[in-house]
């Protein structure tokens, strides 16, 4: 367990050094608040059996992660699920894996090659989400996979550390409605993601989120540093179901909620957030 804790608590110091604005809307609340929880860590793998989501959660399943709920999203070809652990105030965590075989051969070929780089043994290990990609990268093959994937050219560039954070708002007080929260952010010159709208879902599908624009980062490719789009942070609004209990899901462009009750056919937001 001591493990968990100590990558819970290296992705966070990691995410704030890599995002100082996140860090700044995290000091903000904080000093507003007393206190800031998190809802969600978000991360991303790949579905090649080297890295699948099986393999790399098996650490945190035996730290007592358990599977909540899995998701389609169709469009970007995205398969996820949400894991929760006995421990309520520790984050959902929240874990989606590209299918590769959707992409041309030229795609599954770079990919392949990064995920040849990655020292045998390291996926299904603590280690695995270091913040450092375990690869060498170009930035020029970085543009060949978001030509295909966004999702894949980000992964290429940041590796396995989370791509975000979303802030439990239900736990603030003066905060916790989204358009106030926005606004105050809004206020002290935050920038939030407006793609689809400032906030995505609603109180209908029981869960809304904003986003704040994802910090423009560093990143040292083997052909040159460039300057491209990292982590965000993210502020997460849930709602009560008719049954009374808080929606712990997640909203996807399609749901396929196979553990949980809640009638997928009436949730459709953009998978912008989510992921
Ligand atoms: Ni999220």
């Amino acid at each position: 367990m001591s493990q968990l804790y100590t990558l819970l608590d290296r992705w966070w110091v990691d995410f704030r050094k890599g995002n100082p604005s996140a860090d700044a809307v995290y000091q903000l609340l904080s000093a507003i608040e007393g206190t800031v929880a998190h809802d969600h860590i978000a991360l991303r793998t790949f579905d090649h059996h080297t890295v699948d989501i099986d393999t790399v959660m098996a650490p945190l399943v035996a730290a007592g992660y358990v599977c909540q709920a899995e998701y389609v999203f169709p469009k970007t070809h995205v398969y996820s699920r949400h894991y929760e652990h006995d421990d309520v105030t520790l984050p959902k965590v929240f874990i989606s894996q590209l299918e590769g075989s959707h992409f041309s051969q030229a795609f599954q070929g770079h990919l392949g090659r990064l995920l040849n780089q990655i020292p045998e043994g390291v996926p299904g290990q603590w280690d695995f989400f270091a913040t450092a990609p375990p690869w060498e990268i170009s930035f020029a093959v970085y543009e060949i996979l978001k030509q295909e994937s966004e999702y894949a050219a980000w992964v290429s560039a940041f590796g396995f550390q989370p791509t975000h954070f979303a802030v439990q708002t239900n736990l603030l007080v003066r905060y916790g409605d989204l358009t106030t929260l926005n606004s105050l952010l809004k206020g002290h010159g935050f920038i939030l993601n407006t793609v689809g709208g400032e906030i995505q879902g609603s109180p209908k599908v029981f869960l809304e989120q904003s986003s704040l624009k994802a910090a423009e980062t560093k990143v040292e490719f083997s052909d040159g540093t460039y300057l491209i789009p990292g982590t965000f942070y993210e502020l997460a609004k849930r709602y009560l179901m008719p049954d009374g209990t808080l929606f712990k899901g997640f909203v996807t462009e399609s749901a396929v909620t196979l553990f949980q009750n809640t009638d997928a056919s009436a949730l459709s937001v953009d998978s912008r957030n989510t992921l």
